[in-house]
């Protein structure tokens, strides 16, 4: 009988000998000291790897990964392909967040040591907002990705007379998506990583990592809320606090060289934050 060795090696730690009870005794013992070590490891994981700590959160907020994506995907498809879409409710506050994205995006572009000018890739690029007013203000072609087709295909006459300088329009999800190896100078992720989890996010980024040439850049554009990470259930996204986003970034491998709060945004917005990493 299989637990007769073990019984016999555990043998000094009973006085009762009986085989019944002794083969329930070693299950109950066995079953506690599994339990025991599973905790110990987990909990020795959340020590040393602080991720475990965030795959966690997120878990715990969006209530089934599935759904939290299904929501977002339903969200966008109800919605049209316009400006104030792609705004929220602050279609009124483009014109502010495309200037100071202007002007965060020049530090890191063109000349010695910096990035490059040739492309940039959009994600979550919705109608190409971004793409047209920043990004192709500073490199000569851009590539776009979203989940949302109607987005993508508005973008050919959003886009207008920039449109020639769109390479590749991509329909995908980031969490499924890998861009090209060592193709970008810039990646552009505005109001899209709240729409990750934690470790799709985590993922993405270092997909995005492997896709820049040298001293390729990524910006990440979002809502960065005060404290956790919170549900914002209507567009089903998640607003993390500035720690986690940092760790989720750090954990890559990679460093921010920059960080700056969108000013000009009325104190009831959620802060906007810009991050340069590398
Ligand atoms: C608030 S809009 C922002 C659009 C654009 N970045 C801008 O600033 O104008 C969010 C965009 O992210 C896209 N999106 C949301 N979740 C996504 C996902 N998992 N993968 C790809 N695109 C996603 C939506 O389709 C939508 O176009």
């Amino acid at each position: 009988m299989d637990y007769l060795g073990a019984h016999l090696a555990f043998k000094s730690r009973w006085e009762k000998t009986d085989e019944e009870l002794c083969r329930h005794s070693m299950s109950f013992v066995l079953h506690k000291a599994i339990r025991t070590d599973f905790f110990a490891s987990y909990l020795y994981l959340l020590e040393k790897y602080p991720l475990v700590k965030l795959f966690a959160l997120t878990s715990e907020v969006i209530d089934g990964e599935m759904q939290f994506y299904a929501r977002a995907r339903n969200f966008y498809r109800d919605c049209p392909a316009t400006e104030e879409s792609m705004m929220g409710d602050f279609f009124d506050l483009s014109s502010i967040d495309i200037e100071v994205s202007r002007e965060f995006l020049r530090k890191f572009v063109g000349g010695p040591g910096k990035a490059g000018t040739d492309f940039a890739l959009d994600c979550g690029s919705g109608i190409g907002r971004v793409s047209k007013n920043v990004l192709l203000h500073f490199v000569n072609n851009v590539e776009l990705v979203d989940m949302t087709e109607s987005f993508l295909e508005e973008a050919q006459n959003y886009l207008e007379d920039v449109a020639e300088r769109v390479e590749t329009l991509y329909c995908y999800c980031l969490q499924d998506f890998t861009p090209p190896a060592r193709k970008y100078n810039v990646i552009w992720m505005q109001w899209v990583s709240g729409h990750l989890t934690d470790k799709d996010l985590f993922e993405f980024l270092i997909r995005c990592r492997n896709s820049l040439k040298d001293n390729g850049v990524i910006i990440l554009k979002d809502n960065v809320g005060r404290e956790g990470c919170r549900l914002d259930p209507v567009d089903s996204s998640v607003i993390r606090d500035m720690n986690i986003l940092r760790n989720i970034i750090e954990k890559t491998g990679m460093s921010i060289i920059a960080e700056e709060k969108q000013p000009g945004f009325p104190d009831t917005c959620v802060p906007i934050w810009m991050f340069a990493i590398q």
